[in-house]
């Protein structure tokens, strides 16, 4: 392209998101003024840093269904769920009759409780990779635990991990390992790439203790991963005598045994988080019983692992709910397929529009992108230039555009969305 004709382009585009970023100041005072008070008290205003974006984050006071609130009235349809988490909508009250009787019944009770059995006896039943479970407080967590086991488990120190993938605050490696990394002996590979792995197990099989591995990568950008690059981690993992980790927090709602199931690959521990909580603070780590047992407190050579709220009784009340009346195999498969359609008819507009747009993901959990070609870096300014839209004709999702259906998101909203995403196309 001549540089004066990318100039010029580069100029109006500029100008278009100077002009909507005037309208959202103006649109959103409350927000702009909610951010200058918490700037006081918390670093950029901000305690999630996922949560920021230019110029300012809205802040949202309620949410109803799939329907959110601003502090300035405004209202959206939220096809963000959460990023993942919240599956259910707002303020589902099945979920607050759980919570509010486990409440009742005494929280903080020092003790065992029945709750956590049977929140750990559904998810057992569920996912095939899963013999024995420990819970934590959240992904994070239950990610870095089970780290821990392996490196403890196969005396081992190396662990791969994937370019774009995300498994926490401290486990995020968009760019590579990032330097707030918990500092572990990482390879960190091209994701989906087959023959890098195998060369990194060719290499230095003998010293790695895990590989940790989302099926599709959510913060990444949504890229699903290949079944047969999957599938070879499956194989070099045992071959070399490495423990598989899938990293399910986003995945597990892709059916009711999660990705593994929907994959038919069973690694030897998994990572939950998320939904699992019914909209409560979460976290489980678990795998074959030969692993996991060794945190058994009675066995002489047992690994601790601690945590007050492990077994919180609101939120293991809140599995319980969510799992009985939200997740079963139906309105999975059910969510899965409207995504999937989501999916396909937004790829129809993009092509109708001939602008540099696509989307990608699995079921219900996908990501818009906004690239001149396969492979292209992303054109932030594009992106941001929908994403400012799509928030003017009432549609919420988070700025790098990742969209994450829940379950009272219906064909209504999905109609609605398509047709702000064709008008603020033209526009
Ligand atoms: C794949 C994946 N793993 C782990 C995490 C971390 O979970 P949490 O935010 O509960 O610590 C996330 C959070 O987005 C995630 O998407």
């Amino acid at each position: 392209m001549p540089t004066d004709l990318a100039l010029t382009t580069d100029t109006s585009l500029d100008h278009a998101l100077q002009v909507a970023i005037a309208c959202y100041r103006a649109r959103n005072p409350g927000s702009a003024e909610m951010l200058e008070r918490a700037r006081q008290v918390l670093p950029g205003g901000n305690t999630r840093s996922s949560l920021w974006a230019n110029p300012f984050p809205l802040c949202i006071a309620s949410g109803q269904g799939c329907h959110i609130r601003d502090v300035d009235g405004n209202d959206y349809v939220d096809m963000l769920g959460e990023f993942t988490a919240g599956i259910f909508g707002h303020s589902s009250p099945v979920l607050a009759e759980a919570i509010a009787t486990a409440h009742a019944r005494g929280i903080n009770l020092s003790s065992h409780t029945p709750y956590e059995v049977e929140l750990a006896e559904r998810l057992c039943a569920r996912f095939p990779s899963l013999e024995r479970l420990r819970f934590a407080n959240s992904g994070t967590e239950a990610n870095l635990m089970a780290l821990m086991a392996a490196r403890l488990v196969t005396k081992r120190d190396r662990i791969v991990v994937f370019r774009g993938g995300y498994h926490g605050g401290v486990l995020t490696f968009g760019d590579g390992v990032s330097p707030v990394d918990v500092p572990f002996d990482y390879a960190c590979l091209p994701y989906n790439d087959i023959a890098a792995a195998e060369a990194e197990f060719a290499q230095s099989g003998a010293r790695i203790a895990a590989v940790l591995v989302e099926p599709m990568q959510g913060a990444g950008g949504c890229v699903p991963g290949d079944p047969a690059f999957l599938a070879a981690l499956r194989r070099l993992s045992e071959a070399h005598g490495a423990i598989l980790i899938f990293d399910e927090v986003q995945t597990a709602r892709m059916s009711v045994g999660g990705a593994q199931a929907r994959l038919g690959i069973i690694p030897d521990m998994t990572t939950l988080g998320k939904i699992f909580g019914g909209g409560l603070a979460f976290g489980a780590f678990g795998g074959r019983a030969e692993i996991m047992d060794r945190f058994d407190p009675a066995r002489a050579d047992a690994l601790p692992h601690a945590g007050t709220f492990n077994n919180n009784s609101l939120t293991m009340a809140a599995g319980v709910a969510a799992i009985d009346h939200y997740l079963g195999a139906e309105a999975l498969e059910a969510l899965f397929q409207r995504g999937e359609d989501l999916q396909r008819r937004l790829t129809a507009v993009f092509a109708e529009t001939g602008l540099p747009f696509a989307v990608t993901g699995m079921g219900a959990i996908m990501n818009l992108h906004a690239r001149s070609g396969e492979g292209a870096a992303t054109d932030r300014k594009l992106l941001s230039l929908l994403h400012f839209r799509m928030q003017e004709r009432g549609y919420y999702f988070a700025a790098r555009g990742l969209i994450a259906l829940s379950l009272p998101v219906g064909e209504n909203e999905i109609r609605g969305f398509l047709t702000a995403i064709e008008q603020g196309l033209q526009a």
